[in-house]
């Protein structure tokens, strides 16, 4: 799969920008598959036996499964090419975006008349997640460049190098891949209004437009830059959605005004605090009989302890303070946490559509035991991904 992204939009790549994002790009494949595969030989073989040999048992969680790692070579060069490798990506896209991002915004501007709307709120109080913290590393963070496109950009083209291909010519893997599942398992459900928390750009916001284009789609983000970026994205694809600064710890919306509230790779970036709060929010603007559906990364209680290990990952070493608190949490408890009936919990994992295509997403839904949540392709960004969704009907 191409790295390139295929949008209007899109940076425009000088033959030697985009060589340097294909070779992140392969440098983040090989430590992702090849690397990963050593890792798990370097556990099986070394690690865990010592860490047996210790206790007088094997690791159990991915706290255990992180303590035996600690150390080995095999972790420690794995650790430090993907420390490497995600500043590399961020680099290579930030110099891309300045060089160009007169032309991006004299591009946005042709579009601003065009159907979709975006709303920017400079009174909010931006999240301390969200500005105070590079998170995955990315510099300035949500935030950088302030009310400009440049925050959106570099997280589209970063996005772009840092998926390898796996997440789509336009990043929107996650979206089409969770809509087909919705749409193909629940076909009476027409949701009219859906509402997409923590959109960044709204990369996974217009699968849904696409899955149901005559519903009304709001898409919310604390940060501006994405919003002014992806509305502009939107508008060039012919997409209408309407774009709101807001925070989803207190929406600005009315009770019970949505059929369908939607996140994407959202929760795990959230204080505890803040995730109860988003929950408790979804439910208020859900309608009765409304859907709230979450894709995220799959939780340690479902998964082995080198699996866990491997996906908190990133809480220990990518400046993703909130991840592996997430990832302990029960995305059932959430839910019930947040107002919403035990009994209409579900969840489920959907195989890649861009990778395996729309059959396997039939499969899917015809045998929810096919996809494991304990598995090292759920949730895992390497060959063979899985995605991982949960949610509750109102
Ligand atoms: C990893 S990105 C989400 C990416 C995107 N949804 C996707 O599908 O890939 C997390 C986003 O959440 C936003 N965010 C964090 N806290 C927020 C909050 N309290 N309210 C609204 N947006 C928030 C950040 O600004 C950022 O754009």
């Amino acid at each position: 799969m191409g790295v390139e992204l295929q949008h209007p939009m899109k940076p425009e790549l000088r033959p030697e920008e985009a060589a340097r994002g294909r070779f992140v790009s392969g440098i983040r494949s090989f430590i992702l598959n090849d690397l990963a595969g050593d890792l798990r030989k370097a556990y099986d073989k070394r690690a865990a036996p010592a860490f047996a040999r210790e206790t007088g048992r094997a690791p159990e969680t991915s706290n255990e499964a992180h303590q035996a790692m600690r150390g080995d070579t095999a972790f420690n060069i794995y650790s430090s090419m993907r420390v490497h490798a995600q500043k590399m990506v961020w680099n290579a896209a930030g110099a891309v975006v300045d060089r160009d991002i007169e032309r991006l915004a004299a591009e946005a501007a042709k579009v601003d008349g065009e159907s979709g709307s975006v709303s920017l709120n400079p009174g909010l109080v931006i999240p301390r997640n969200v500005d105070g913290i590079e998170v995955h590393l990315m510099p300035g963070s949500y935030t950088r460049g302030g009310e400009s496109l440049e925050a959106g950009a570099v997280y589209d083209q970063g996005l772009a190098v840092f998926s390898m291909g796996l997440m789509g010519a336009n990043l929107d893997d996650i979206g089409l891949s969770m809509a087909a599942y919705i749409s193909g398992k629940y076909p009476d459900f027409k949701p009219e209004r859906i509402l997409d928390t923590g959109c960044t750009i709204g990369h996974n916001t217009l699968p849904w437009k696409q899955t149901y284009p005559d519903a009304h789609v709001e898409a919310i983000d604390a940060a501006a830059g994405g919003l002014l970026y992806g509305s502009a994205r939107a508008k060039m694809q012919g997409q209408e959605v309407h774009f709101k600064q807001m925070s989803a710890e207190a929406l600005d919306y009315e009770d019970e005004s949505f059929d369908l509230v939607f996140s994407s790779m959202f929760l795990h970036e959230l204080s505890k605090k803040a995730r109860a709060a988003a929950f408790k929010e979804a439910y208020r603007v859900l309608k009765p009989g409304g859907l709230l559906l979450h894709m995220e990364l799959p939780p340690n209680g479902q998964m082995n302890a080198f699996d866990g290990f491997y996906l908190d990952w990133d809480s220990w070493y990518n400046s993703e303070p909130f991840y592996k608190g997430f990832r302990d949490e029960d995305p059932k408890q959430l839910c019930e946490n947040g107002g919403f009936s035990a009994d209409d919990y579900f969840q489920f994992v959907v195989p890649s559509i861009g990778v395996y295509g729309p059959d396997a997403v039939t499969d899917a839904i015809a045998d929810e035991e096919a996809n494991a949540v304990d598995s090292q392709t759920t949730g895992r960004l390497a060959e063979g991904i899985m995605w991982f969704g949960f949610g509750a009907w109102k």
